[in-house]
């Protein structure tokens, strides 16, 4: 089983960086716990822009977005405006149908609980999927409650037969977030 790196805890001393390595039998890689060799960084890796942040986000905490009457149901995660990458969870009750999409980047799901029936396959809970960028997919139904990470690198486009039905990216997502807020608000 492949042995989780953990990450290396950064000592800075000067302009100087202790990198921790060393291989292990029964290791793949180096052990970046352990501090047995260091060398001196060529270059300052220290940030320029010093309000730099982690983003941490208590989904727990959140309130469900409703995006289908009594079926669908999205807390939003994280997005970006500049590189137009999104999270959200995804809430389906039993017999949710996604409409048919394409994606205009590349996704990844992980799915917490329930069961999904993608196409030919069902996606359980602890089933990874990475949906590529240009994928065309059709229908995605609920046959259980379930629920799913769902991370995305941009916009995706839904369609019918007809025509487009629906444009999903970071902006749409930020309207969406600021009048669950505002609805949120008025009510209390
Ligand atoms: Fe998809």
């Amino acid at each position: 089983m492949m042995r989780a790196l953990k990450a290396s805890k950064s000592i800075f001393i000067s302009s100087m960086i202790i990198i921790q390595f060393q291989q292990r039998p029964g290791n793949i890689g180096p052990d970046l716990n352990r501090k047995t060799k260091t060398m001196a960084l060529p270059q300052d890796i220290s940030p320029v822009n010093s309000e730099l942040t982690d983003a941490l986000v208590r989904s727990t905490q959140m309130d469900w977005i409703e995006i289908t009457p009594d079926t669908g149901f999205m807390k939003i995660l994280w997005f970006s405006g500049e590189t137009g990458r999104w999270a959200v969870l995804f809430r389906w009750k039993k017999g949710h149908v996604a409409r048919p999409h394409k994606h205009l980047s590349a996704a990844q799901a992980f799915i917490l609980s329930g069961k999904l029936q993608v196409r030919d396959g069902i996606y359980e809970a602890g089933d990874f999927l990475h949906e590529a960028n240009g994928m065309i997919h059709g229908e995605t139904t609920a046959l259980e409650d379930t629920e799913y990470l769902f991370i995305c690198d941009g916009p995706i486009l839904y369609f019918e037969d007809d025509g487009f039905t629906g444009y999903l990216g970071w902006e749409q997502l930020q309207r969406m977030q600021e009048a669950a807020n505002q609805e949120k608000a008025a009510a209390e």
